[in-house]
Parts: structure tokens; C-alpha cells; sequence
């Protein structure tokens, strides 16, 4: 098979696994709008199907799992990834034998340290976020994972990194990309991350059902931007897509 039939194989099948949502059990306390979302985070429990999905598929690493399971006793434990989309992520990342990653939005670092594990010896994943007291509970993982020097921490906005990474003539030579920080700048990190990969490289959107609030955006802004960058994406002839249920919807897009 090419690289965009297997990449079509791997969607089809995730598709299956993102329709089988769950309950989360998180806390609704630092942003009511990651409230709608259904997040694995505690092990989906009370949920028997979306348990089972996590018992007949998640193989985390045990110090992923260590860095879950800190996470979790945060206040705003459900910005973290979900771990079922980030073993998918991975699963993206090494088809396309990914090497150079970018991360918009840091937090904890879960998916960075997940994307670190996927990278060869000699990858590198820049992790872009504005928030040094979130990526210092994480880099202690990174470390004890063995891949705390492939991990390039910018602490500034994520729009001054790429912006950075293009200025220094990295256009089109990431394989990878994860946008999951501020909603307002998405169809800007979108842009630009178009120019940073290369063509057969992936954009992964997350939150782009946002709770089912892309059902009716009414005024605010973050859920328009949303919506927006999800009629741009649809509407790009530059690019092939899938928009996943899992989690809070994510959106894989293949550069031609
Ligand atoms: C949903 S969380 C990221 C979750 C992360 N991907 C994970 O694996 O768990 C969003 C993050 O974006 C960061 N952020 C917000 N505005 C930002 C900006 N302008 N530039 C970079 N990061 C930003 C926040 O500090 C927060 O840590
Ligand atoms: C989350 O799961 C509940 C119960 O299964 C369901 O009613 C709700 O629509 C789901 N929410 C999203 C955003 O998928
Ligand atoms: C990918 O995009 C190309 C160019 O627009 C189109 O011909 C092709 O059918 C698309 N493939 C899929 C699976 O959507």
C-alpha cells in the first residue's frame, strides 16, 4: 500500500474505535467547556464500553501512565490529551516514520512525552506552550522516560515559535503537528503549520466538536473559531481530511 491508502486503512479504523464515546468522570472545574467533552482520563469508569475499548486497547507506557495519573490530581486535569487519541497520534506518527514534531499546547506534557516515545533517537518534538509551571510537572517524566533531549520547550506563544521555525527556513520539513491550545488562534496555527510540513505530513486538530458547542456557536468566540477553521479545513483543496468523534473530535489532515 502507499502512504495515503495506509493512512486511510488506519483512519477508517480509528473511526470505529472514536464512535465508541464514553462518560467522563473528571472534574468540571478550571474551563466548562472541556465539561461536554467525554474524557478517559480516570479509566472511563462507570462507562463498560468505553472501558472496555480502554482495556482491549490502550498499551501506555508505564511513565505516560505515571504522568496520567499526576496530571489528574491538577485542577485543570481536563485540558490533558485523552490516551486512547494520543496511542492514536502515535500509532499516526510512526506510520509516516515521523522525526520532527511540532506540539501547540504543552500543558502537562502527555502527549509531548507520547510523541517523544514515538520519535526515533534522533527526532525532535518543539512543544510550544506559555505555561512554565504545567511543562515543569511534566519534564520529570520526560526525563525517567529517557527523552527529556528530544523535547524542545519554547515557553511563548506558539504563533512566536512557528513563526520562529519558519524564519530559521524549517518550511515544509515537520511531519507532524498537534494543535490543541488556544482556540482563538487556531486558523492561525493552522497556516502556519501548513507551511512548516511537509507534503504526506499530518495535522492533527483537537477539540473540533468542542463539546457539541459547534452545534450552536452563538457569540462565542472560541467556539467560532472552531467552527470556522472547520469549514476552511473542509474546504481546502490542499489537504485530505478525517474529522474523528474520539475524545472531543479531532481532525487528521494529510498534506498533498
Ligand atoms: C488543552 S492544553 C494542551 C494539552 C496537551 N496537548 C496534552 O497533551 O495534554 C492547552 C495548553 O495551551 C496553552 N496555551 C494557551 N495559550 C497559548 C499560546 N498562545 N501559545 C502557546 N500555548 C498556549 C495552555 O497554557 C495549555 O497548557
Ligand atoms: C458524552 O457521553 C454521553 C453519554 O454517553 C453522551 O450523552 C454525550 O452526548 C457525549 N458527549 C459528546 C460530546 O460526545
Ligand atoms: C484527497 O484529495 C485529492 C485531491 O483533492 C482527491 O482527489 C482525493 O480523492 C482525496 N482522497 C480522499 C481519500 O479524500
Amino acid at each position: 500500500m502507499d502512504s495515503g491508502r495506509r493512512e486511510m486503512v488506519l483512519g477508517v479504523t480509528a473511526l470505529g474505535a472514536g464512535l465508541v464515546v464514553g462518560v467522563w468522570l473528571g472534574k468540571k472545574l478550571f474551563s466548562h467547556r472541556y465539561s461536554r467533552s467525554n474524557k478517559s482520563h480516570g479509566g472511563a469508569k462507570g462507562d463498560p464500553l468505553m472501558e472496555y475499548l480502554l482495556q482491549n486497547s490502550l498499551r501506555e507506557h508505564p511513565v505516560l501512565k505515571k504522568l496520567r495519573k499526576r496530571t489528574l490530581k491538577e485542577p485543570g486535569n481536563l485540558m490533558m490529551v485523552a490516551c486512547e487519541e494520543a496511542q492514536l497520534l502515535a500509532n499516526l506518527a510512526k506510520l509516516i516514520k515521523a522525526k520532527k514534531v511540532i506540539e501547540i499546547g504543552v500543558y502537562t506534557g502527555y502527549n509531548t512525552l507520547n510523541m517523544a516515545l514515538a520519535v526515533p533517537a534522533d527526532g525532535r518534538v518543539v512543544a510550544c506552550d506559555i505555561n512554565m509551571d504545567f511543562a515543569n510537572i511534566g519534564k520529570p517524566f520526560w526525563k525517567e522516560a529517557g527523552v527529556e533531549h528530544k523535547i524542545d520547550l519554547r515557553i511563548k506563544s506558539a504563533s512566536e515559535t512557528l513563526d520562529e521555525l519558519l524564519q530559521a527556513g524549517e518550511a515544509e520539513t515537520y511531519d507532524f503537528a498537534f494543535i490543541d491550545a488556544d482556540k482563538l488562534n487556531y486558523g492561525l496555527y493552522y497556516e502556519k503549520c501548513l507551511q512548516l510540513i511537509r507534503k504526506g505530513g499530518i495535522i492533527a486538530i483537537d477539540n473540533v466538536l468542542w463539546g457539541g458547542n459547534v452545534l450552536s456557536p452563538g457569540n462565542d468566540a472560541d467556539t467560532l473559531s472552531i467552527t470556522k477553521l472547520n469549514e476552511r479545513i473542509y474546504r481546502d483543496s490542499r489537504v485530505n481530511i478525517t474529522m474523528l468523534s474520539i475524545a472531543d473530535g479531532v481532525t487528521l489532515v494529510f498534506k498533498l
